[in-house]
């Protein structure tokens, strides 16, 4: 892993005064330490402002992520946000298809699939989340799943599809379970998805990372990072505790 690309994903956490502590202390630590990789927080959107106002962000050395977007661009969609609306707000990344959305709001492959298009009309990039139930793993459905999830952003957005983007491999089971997969586990899908994106180009892909999600902790970082074909983290529980947050940081940058 040379320049790890590394999110923290807030979900539905946070308020006003925790996540100013959250930022304070994190300016802290990256105005003192070099930290060798890209480092994006996904705060519920309404609280970027509080990124978008530190220094480390000016000189960007932190950017900022969303949680979802619409699958429209503007029109009568009551509540939503749309791609061209992040990028005016000066976010980064915006991850799609995770499987909190998959399953709480019905998200099928293509509405995934056409989030993942207008993300790139936009110029933002997106951090796709695939991966399996737990049911699936035991049926080893694995790869099945991951190249039904790739496929459908293929047949919408083209063959450059996954130039300038991050897929996260977010096994379903292992989100927010103390389970992180096994870390020859996770660099073996991760390995697939990368051959199996390449066996469909005839051009060498840019700018694309692969990342691992699910149960990350400042444990169990250090083996999962010294897989070959993952280049970085999705992480959800250990990004909300700043202490925790700053521990990995540290022990990626070794
Ligand atoms: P946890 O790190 O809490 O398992 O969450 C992972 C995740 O869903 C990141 O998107």
């Amino acid at each position: 892993m040379i320049k790890p690309i590394i999110v923290g994903n807030w979900k539905l956490n946070g308020t006003k005064k925790r996540i100013k502590k959250f930022s304070k202390l994190l300016s802290l630590f990256l105005t003192q330490h070099n930290f060798k990789g890209t480092i994006a927080i996904s705060l519920p959107v309404i609280y970027s402002y509080i990124i978008k106002n530190l220094s480390i962000f000016k000189k960007k050395k932190i950017f900022l992520s969303a949680q979802n977007v619409d699958n429209h661009t503007l029109g009568s969609f009551t509540g939503e946000i749309s791609p061209n609306m992040l990028y005016d707000m000066m976010i980064k990344y915006v991850i799609i298809g995770h499987s909190e959305r998959r399953f709480n709001h019905q998200e099928t492959n293509y509405i995934v699939a056409n989030k993942f298009r207008l993300l790139k009309k936009e110029n933002l990039i997106p951090i796709l989340c695939i991966g399996e139930t737990e049911q699936e793993k035991k049926d080893n459905k694995i790869k099945e799943i991951c190249v039904k999830q790739i496929d459908t952003i293929f047949n919408m957005c083209g063959i450059h599809a996954f130039d300038n983007s991050i897929i996260a491999y977010e096994p379903i089971w292992a989100i927010g379970s103390h389970n992180s997969a096994n870390p020859l586990k996770a660099q073996f899908v991760a390995q697939f998805i990368r051959q199996y994106i390449n066996s469909k180009l005839n051009y060498k892909i840019k700018n694309f990372f692969i990342q691992y999600g699910g149960s990350v902790t400042k444990n169990n970082i250090l083996e999962l990072m010294s897989q070959k074909d993952i280049d970085g983290f999705l992480i959800g529980k250990a990004s909300l505790k700043i202490t925790e947050f700053i521990k990995i940081l540290e022990l990626i940058n070794i």
